[in-house]
């Protein structure tokens, strides 16, 4: 029997003051609903999904309520599940009215050969599957609508401003490795803008022989260089998780000037969680033990 572990992030960039104590309550009670799962001898991927769930519900993450606006102020969300146990994977892409995208992406893994579905395919899926719709009315919160704004006068990211994506990784008592990220995506976007979340190798990655991986940050620059396998990458080249998370995160500033995290696990339950960015709200759970950041260590 292998020990369990989960992390999950409630995403980069500044994190505004406002928002710091609940994003570490919200991380805490997302950590807590996948090791309930976990302890209990469920699999990671009902544990990414119940973790992935509860942040989705939260308005002070920007996934499902409380996603961030396009520039036309509506919500188009995206997500990726993968189970590591056989590579199998699900994303969805632009929703405008599901309730719990990561929901869908599972079954999209599941339940049809494909692995990406978008609009009107995806939302037949959801129709087929019975699984909640929700309004833009009900998905747009006052925090985004005040991003928007600040958005609107800056134009750009920053230290002291937004919030991003929301992601878990777990490992549970057979070994399997599973991922689930989610996210309305990066304030003030293009109307059809995809993001890096529901890109496999971008957004996350789960191999039961490598690890798990699920990102946040600028999603054009993280699908540059397909942050989470390149996190893999490193570790299947040897490399403890920690340091494969910050040389992956050192390679994309580099490279292509783009600022992001992301949390890691591997095989043995190690964790990693690494951003260049000012702040990345998670949290952890292992031998029992909770553990929460959202400042630089
Ligand atoms: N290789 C083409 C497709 O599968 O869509
Ligand atoms: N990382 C989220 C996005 O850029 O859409």
């Amino acid at each position: 029997m292998v020990k369990p572990v989960i992390i999950v992030h409630g995403g980069a960039w500044g994190i505004p003051d406002r928002l710091v104590e609940a994003n570490l309550n919200g991380v805490e009670e997302s950590v807590k609903a996948g090791w309930i799962v976990l302890e209990a001898g469920g699999s990671a991927l009902d544990a990414v999904v119940a973790a992935v769930n509860v942040l989705e519900d939260d308005p002070s993450f920007d996934a499902g309520i409380g996603s961030g606006l396009t520039e036309d102020r509506t919500i188009e969300m995206d997500s990726l599940i993968m189970d590591g146990a056989k590579l199998d994977a699900g994303a969805v892409a632009g929703l405008k009215d599901v309730r719990y995208p990561i929901r869908l992406a599972r079954k999209v893994m599941e339940e049809t050969p494909h692995v990406m579905m978008i609009g009107e395919g995806a939302s037949r899926i959801a129709d087929e599957f019975g699984l909640e719709r929700i309004t833009q009315e009900k998905l747009v919160t006052g925090e985004a609508v005040r991003e928007f704004e600040e958005w609107s006068e800056k134009a750009v990211f920053g230290d002291s401003f937004g919030h991003d994506t929301v992601g878990a990784v777990a490992l549970d008592s057979d070994g399997n490795i599973a991922t689930a990220t989610s996210t309305g995506g990066v304030t003030g976007k293009r109307v059809g803008r995809i993001g890096d979340v529901p890109l496999i190798g971008s957004g996350g990655y789960a191999d039961n022989k490598v690890g798990g991986v699920s990102t946040t940050g600028h999603g054009e620059s993280i699908m540059k260089v397909n942050l989470a396998k390149l996190v893999l990458t490193y570790m299947n080249m040897g490399m403890p998780v920690q340091e494969a998370s910050e040389k992956a995160l050192g390679y994309m500033k580099v490279r292509v000037n783009g600022q992001g995290g992301l949390i890691a696990l591997d095989p043995d339950g190690n964790i990693g969680h690494a951003f260049t960015t000012k702040r990345m709200v998670w949290a952890s759970i292992k031998d029992g033990k909770i553990e929460t950041g959202i400042e630089t260590s």
